[in-house]
């Protein structure tokens, strides 16, 4: 039986061997997680599809101590939410924050996203090449951008963005429990602030503390998930996808040369930034059939979006950058029920940064060989540590 994580023995752009073996045997595998515990990897493109959908499928657990876990962060390594109420729980939560992301709200917020990129983009390039495009860009723009959004002081960000790497902790229960407790003493804080301030309309926190029904500790929670489900992974999107197109002869220069192609280039950056090996994480409500596999109420699957995005079944060539390919649409956002709430900010965010990127940066190159780039293995989205470029 395998267990996890894979080895990416072919390079941080390359499904993991092993995970390549397995998909070419079936969709549905048992393996090991990195605890210890017994799961299903499902890793074929539809399967991974049709269970996101599948409401025999939650977040939830009948006897959440008994679970098994994907890992040790303590919001995305085990169960989450009441077994017995998590589907209404969780319609109340999509309801309460839908309105603040219809892409209406989202495309409003367009010039602003283009103008903090800007700002980015001028601090880059007059201190000159090179340059490290983690900290000059893909880390600070999302943050200011949520932090806008939700009504969060900028300069907070070291606090919080040490919190949320704590919470995203995936080796270290402890540490990621303590980095959600003082997220969300944070969060509370600001929520009696907004409270204070008595503006409504000022942005999301406000509104939802505004909002009634919903007392102090739930719009602390639900505008600290947004902070932390806003940055962490848009943050990775942009340095996986600046790494994959410079690895990718000519790709840049196209893009340079022909703008019009920054949305298919977003949408396969977004199907290439997540190899596999992992997954998103659900429990069986029920006993069921899980093609031809026998799965018990309370078993733990992962539903591998990133193995799923490079199904050959799916993408006749899924290891290639290739905007202009037709293969099925990613599912880097989930899919179904769940689907995330912020995908068009995300794509809003991207397709500025990658548009404004090769217009100012046509010559733009790697500063060091792929091979030598540094990861964060201990995060949930595994993303790079620093992105040296030159110019
Ligand atoms: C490239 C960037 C992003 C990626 C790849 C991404 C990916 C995902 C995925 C895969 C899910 C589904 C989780 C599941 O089914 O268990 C999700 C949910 C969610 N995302 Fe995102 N996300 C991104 C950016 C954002 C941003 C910018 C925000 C908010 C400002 C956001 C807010 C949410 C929320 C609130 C949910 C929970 C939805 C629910 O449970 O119904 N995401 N995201």
């Amino acid at each position: 039986m395998s267990t996890l994580p894979f080895q990416q023995s072919d390079g941080p752009l390359r499904r993991p061997p092993e995970l390549g073996e397995l998909q070419a045997q079936g969709p549905v595998h048992p393996v090991t997680t990195a605890v210890g515990d017994p799961a299903w990897l499902v890793t074929g493109y539809e399967e991974v599809r049709r269970l996101l959908a599948d409401d025999r499928l939650g977040r939830a657990h009948p006897e959440p101590e008994r679970a098994s876990r994907s890992g040790e962060s303590a919001l995305f390594g085990g169960p989450l939410g009441n077994f017995d109420t998590e589907q209404t729980d969780h319609r109340r939560m999509r309801a309460l924050l839908q309105p603040h992301f219809s892409p209406k709200r989202m495309r409003a917020l367009r010039p602003r996203i283009e103008e903090l990129t800007t700002t980015l983009l001028d601090e880059m390039e007059a201190a000159g090449s090179p340059a490290d495009l983690h900290a000059a860009l893909a880390l600070p723009l999302p943050i200011a951008v949520i932090c806008e959004l939700l009504g969060v002081p900028y300069d907070d960000r070291d606090r919080f963005r040490a919190w949320s790497q704590a919470a995203a902790d995936v080796t270290d229960r402890a540490r990621s429990e303590q980095g959600l407790a003082d997220l969300f003493l944070y969060g509370r804080d600001l929520v009696a602030r907004k409270r204070a301030e008595g503006d409504p309309d000022a942005d999301v926190i406000s509104c939802l503390a505004a909002t009634d029904g919903v007392g102090d500790d739930e719009a602390a929670m639900l505008g600290m998930s947004l902070l932390f489900a806003g940055h962490e992974t848009t943050v990775t999107a942009i340095g996986m996808g600046t790494l994959w197109m410079m690895s990718t002869p000519g790709e840049w220069q196209a893009l340079a040369a022909d703008p019009g192609r920054v949305d298919a280039t977003v949408e396969e950056i977004l199907r290439g930034f997540g190899l596999g090996g992992g997954g998103l994480v659900r429990y069986a409500r029920t006993d069921l059939d899980v093609e031809g596999v026998q799965v018990r109420t309370g078993d733990l699957l992962l539903l591998d979006t990133g193995a799923a995005n490079h199904d050959p079944a799916a993408y006749p060539e899924p290891e290639r950058f290739d905007p202009d390919g037709s293969g099925a649409p990613h599912l880097s956002f989930g899919h179904g029920a769940r689907y995330c709430m912020g995908a068009p900010l995300a794509r809003i965010e991207l397709s500025v940064v990658f548009a404004q990127l090769v217009t100012r940066f046509p010559g733009l190159r790697l500063g060091l060989p792929v091979e030598e780039m540094t990861f964060d293995p201990k995060t949930l989205t595994g993303g790079l540590t620093a992105l040296p470029v030159t110019w």
